[in-house]
Formats: structure tokens, C-alpha cells, sequence
């Protein structure tokens, strides 16, 4: 073996790099799956809430159900939670 004939080996490095990486890719697959987000429940007050303000009486901070600290700022609920299959507002 010289230096000057540089050659690459797999060696035990390589294979605990391989192994971190399977690890961590591993870790986001299934923390993704437990990350999906509630869906609007599908009941009267549900139904009937067509804006932004109307979810928030209800779930801004001093609501009866308020978001968990440090929910998005987004307005746009539905982008996360899924609409209300029956939702009485405005086309989807
Ligand atoms: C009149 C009060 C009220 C309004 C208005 C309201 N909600 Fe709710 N919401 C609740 C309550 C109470 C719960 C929890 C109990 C339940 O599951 O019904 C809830 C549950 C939820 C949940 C499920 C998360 C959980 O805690 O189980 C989501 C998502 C949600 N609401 C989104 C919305 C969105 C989006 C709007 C506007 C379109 C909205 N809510 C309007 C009272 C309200
Ligand atoms: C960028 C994505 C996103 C948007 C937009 C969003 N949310 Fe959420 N929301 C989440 C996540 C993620 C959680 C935490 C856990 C979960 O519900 O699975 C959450 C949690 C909540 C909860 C508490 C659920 C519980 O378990 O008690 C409520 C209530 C809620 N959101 C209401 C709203 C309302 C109302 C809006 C619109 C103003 C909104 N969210 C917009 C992502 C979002």
C-alpha cells in the first residue's frame, strides 16, 4: 500500500456512515407518519364555520379549544386540517 496509488475501500467508517444515514432516513419515515394532522371534525359547528374568525372565537387563545402553543400563524386551516367533508362554505 502507497500513498501516491490513492484506492477506496469500503472500511468500517464507511459502513457506520451507511448506518447512520439508513438510521436517520429510517426515523423521518416513521416520525412523518405520526405527524399527520387532525382533520376539522365533521359536526354541525364544523359545517358551519366559513371563515378564519369564526375558527378563531373558538380556538384563539382565549377560546374553549385554543390552538397548542406555537401553532402556525396560517389562516389557511384547511391546508392542514382537512375541510369538513359536508363544509357549507364557498367551493373548496
Ligand atoms: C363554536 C366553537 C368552534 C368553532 C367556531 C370552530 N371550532 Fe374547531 N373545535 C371546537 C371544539 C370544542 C373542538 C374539540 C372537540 C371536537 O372534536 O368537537 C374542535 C376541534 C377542532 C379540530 C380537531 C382538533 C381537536 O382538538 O380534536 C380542528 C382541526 C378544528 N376544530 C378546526 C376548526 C376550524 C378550521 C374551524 C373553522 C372552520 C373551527 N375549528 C371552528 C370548537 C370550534
Ligand atoms: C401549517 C399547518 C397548519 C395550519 C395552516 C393550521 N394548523 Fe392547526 N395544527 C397543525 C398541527 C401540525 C397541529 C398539531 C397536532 C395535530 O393536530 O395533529 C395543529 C393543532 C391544532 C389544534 C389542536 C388540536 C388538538 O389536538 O387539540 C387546533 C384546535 C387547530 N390546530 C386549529 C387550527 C385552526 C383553527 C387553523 C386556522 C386558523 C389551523 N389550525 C391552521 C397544523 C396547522
Amino acid at each position: 500500500m502507497s500513498n501516491t496509488k490513492p484506492s477506496w475501500k469500503p472500511g468500517k467508517k464507511d459502513a457506520l456512515f451507511l448506518g447512520v444515514v439508513l438510521l436517520v432516513i429510517v426515523l423521518l419515515v416513521l416520525g412523518s407518519s405520526e405527524r399527520t394532522t387532525k382533520a376539522t371534525p365533521n359536526d354541525d359547528v364544523h359545517r358551519a364555520a366559513t371563515s378564519h374568525e369564526t375558527c378563531m372565537t373558538c380556538h384563539g387563545k382565549d377560546g374553549v379549544r385554543p390552538q397548542p402553543v406555537g401553532h402556525a400563524s396560517s389562516v389557511q386551516c384547511f391546508q392542514c386540517h382537512t375541510q369538513p367533508k359536508d363544509w357549507q362554505g364557498a367551493g373548496k
